[in-house]
């Protein structure tokens, strides 16, 4: 379906002011996608300045950077970038600038991935507590071993520098990675946090190491640097973070001064965040294409902090009806503009993209019950674009998969070699 509308009543091209005063050109963000695409020692390449030069010149107003690490020793993908020293600041600039110098506010995603990290990538994994993976994933994902007292004092000064570091780069903002399952969400979640320290054991204290990553990311960066949040609606996983203690959450992070925050769900154990749990009879939310606009409705009754909702929007119809709704600010995109770039310049239009998202499988049951899949084809996708050409949207699942199996363990094996 091909919908316009005049430019005035597409409430995607207005503008949107964030409370500390900075202004995003319109309401269309690129969400965080992971692009592998840094060395396999961990520092940024110019490929990532040409695809994010891309993506800004088709008009969007806001994007994040894929997940960025805030320690070498805890890589969540072979070949993600690292920022921990000022070693790589004249690469950093030119990424910031490959999207500022064309309008696009670009804000990088700060990660660490706890036990969210493939076997044999990292010397060990630490989480909050000891707990093994589902049992069909335990032979990719090693039980982590449970972070100490110092650890976990050392990841919340590491959030902060990484961020004082992307400030001093040019970069418009940082988000704090806090959804799908990774070390922030692990802490938050009664599921993988057992302790019974001041980091576990009642809500407020799973919350507590959230609280101090961001105070602390917002001491070294000062009041008026943006810092957002990805955060889980719910992990949708049995005894996991639940839509109480996500409302709980956004609460207090809104009173503690946060300047937007993101919405998603799931964990890699449980892949909500691309519609994989979605019930397909689901007529209203297909209706209404994301996945999570029921939760953000209930956000947007308790808090005024600009809110952005992740997970199934494709069509301008289907984004304009959410804005609309009031429910949110800003629409977060990821798997469409993989596919296609340039959607943003026909969605500012009013007008659809070419190209539609559709279910990535190999035929093989066991691997595509794994949404990781996925998420292997889009970067195959990501590399394409950045290195100077277009993305394949008809590649198969089943020869993507083994070719990305072959990068990955050639990937693994370079990390620890570069390490070695
Ligand atoms: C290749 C790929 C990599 C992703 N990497 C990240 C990531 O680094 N950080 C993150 O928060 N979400 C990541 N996601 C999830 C997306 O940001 C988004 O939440 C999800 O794809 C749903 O949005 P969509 O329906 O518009 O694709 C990734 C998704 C894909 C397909």
């Amino acid at each position: 379906m091909d919908m316009s509308f005049p430019p005035d009543t597409n409430l995607l091209n207005h503008r949107l002011r964030l409370p500390n005063g900075n202004v995003l050109r319109n309401r269309l963000a690129k969400s965080s996608m992971s692009e592998t695409l840094a060395t396999y020692d961990n520092h940024p390449t110019r490929k990532l300045v040409d695809l994010y030069r891309r993506w800004a010149a088709s008009g969007i107003g806001l994007m994040f950077t894929g997940n960025v690490m805030i320690d070498r020793r805890a890589l969540g993908e072979p070949g993600n970038v690292v920022i921990e020293d000022q070693a790589d600041l004249p690469i950093l600039r030119q990424w910031a600038e490959a999207a500022t110098s064309q309008g696009a506010a670009l804000w990088v995603q700060l990660n660490h991935p706890g036990k969210q990290s493939p076997k044999g990538l990292n010397a060990g994994n630490l989480s909050a507590s000891a707990i093994p993976f589902r049992e069909d994933m335990s032979a990719y994902f090693e039980t982590p071993r449970e972070a100490t007292a110092g650890e976990i004092l050392d990841i919340i000064q590491r959030f902060g520098r990484s961020a004082a570091i992307c400030k001093q780069a040019g970069f418009s903002g940082v988000q704090i990675h806090g959804a799908h399952g990774y070390l922030v969400s692990q802490f938050l979640s009664p599921h993988h946090n057992h302790r019974t320290d001041e980091w576990g054991g009642s809500p407020e204290k799973r919350r507590r190491f959230l609280m101090a990553v961001y105070a602390e990311i917002r001491k070294q960066v000062g009041p008026d640097f943006p810092v957002g949040i990805k955060l889980n609606s719910a992990d949708f996983q049995r005894g996991g973070f639940t839509e109480e203690e996500s409302m709980a959450t956004i609460v207090e992070l809104a009173d503690a001064g946060i300047d937007l925050i993101e919405i998603s769900g799931g964990t890699y154990e449980a892949p909500a965040m691309n519609g994989s749990l979605q019930q397909p009879q689901k007529t209203s939310t297909v209706a209404r294409e994301a996945y999570f606009l029921e939760f953000a409705e209930k956000v947007r009754a308790k808090v005024t902090v600009p809110l952005m909702v992740t997970g199934g929007f494709r069509t301008a119809e289907g984004m304009n009806a959410a804005l609309r709704s009031g429910a949110l600010d800003l629409v977060g995109v990821a798997r469409l503009l993989a596919i296609d770039p340039d959607a943003p310049a026909a969605l500012l239009r009013g007008r659809d993209s070419t190209q539609r998202v559709r279910p990535i499988t190999t035929g093989i049951k066991p691997v595509d019950r794994m949404g990781l899949m996925e998420v292997l084809w889009y970067t195959r996708q990501l590399k394409r674009i950045a290195e100077g050409g277009n993305p394949r949207p008809n590649e198969s699942g089943l020869m993507a998969f083994l070719k990305s199996l072959l990068n990955t363990g050639w990937g693994t094996y370079r990390t620890k070699r570069m390490r070695a």
